[in-house]
């Protein structure tokens, strides 16, 4: 069983690593779990990643990759170097077996993107798609669970009918959560923390609701509080 503390996921999207520095001092012990994505990682920030291991935090490297499996492949032994415990990639069949292949035995757990979450079925249209965004979601869920993908990210709206497919063994990543009264920003599926642990979600990933908060600490040890009151058992 996680801890309450252990389940929340602050995602570092600023644009320097002296930024990024200081906003992890802010947060002290109260975050144990960071997200480094494009904005941070092509600006210093996949060396704050490595800096974060060896501190003994966990990291989530989030670069969605995409490519041909050999690139694939060795960008996730790479990343496996840096002590990173969460990589992304998109839910493309030769892309995941890629990915699972090159993390091996290492502690890399890898992650497929279902669909993002600011997409809604007309996103999925224009981009050739002739899903909807539950269909696609199901469909990519089931393939990363055959091919042996360690969990899977989705919207806290998808997790109820995703649970089924990806079984207990695989993790539920959830973005797009908003504590009730917070800017929705571009995200278009939302979820408040409570709603997003019942609907079973294993970890949630928060932004802007606490990386632009006016006191980061406070917003993050609320949204850890009402983890622990949303967690089965309390
Ligand atoms: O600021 P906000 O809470 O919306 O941040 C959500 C984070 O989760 C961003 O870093 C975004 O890139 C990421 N993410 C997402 N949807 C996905 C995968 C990752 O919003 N499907």
């Amino acid at each position: 069983m996680l801890e309450p503390r252990e389940r929340l996921i602050v995602a570092l999207d600023l644009s320097s690593v002296e930024q990024a520095e200081a906003l992890i001092a802010r947060l002290g012990d109260a975050i144990v779990f960071y997200k480094i994505g494009y904005q941070l990682g092509f600006a210093g920030g996949l060396a704050l990643a490595e800096r974060l291991a060896v501190a003994g935090k966990q990291v989530f490297v989030d670069m969605k990759l995409h490519d041909i499996g050999n690139t694939v492949a060795q960008g996730v032994r790479s990343i496996a170097k840096l002590g990173a415990t969460f990589l992304t990639v998109h839910a493309y069949p030769q892309t995941m077996h890629a990915a699972v292949d090159a993390r091996a035995d290492t502690s890399l757990r890898i992650l497929a993107v279902t669909v993002l979450t600011s997409y809604d079925d007309a996103d999925l249209a224009a981009a050739g798609y002739d899903f909807t965004v539950p269909e696609l979601v199901a469909e990519r869920a089931a393939q990363a669970r055959d091919i042996g993908i360690d969990g899977v990210v989705a919207s806290a709206e998808e997790a109820a009918a995703l649970r089924p497919i990806i079984g207990s063994g695989m993790m539920l990543v959830t973005p797009g959560i908003r504590p009730a009264g917070a800017a929705a920003g571009d995200q278009k599926r939302i979820m408040t923390p409570t709603a997003a642990i019942k609907a079973g979600a294993d970890y949630l990933v928060v932004g802007r609701p606490i990386i632009a908060a006016a006191d980061p600490r406070a917003a993050a040890d609320a949204i850890v509080a009402e983890v622990e009151r949303a967690s089965p058992g309390s």
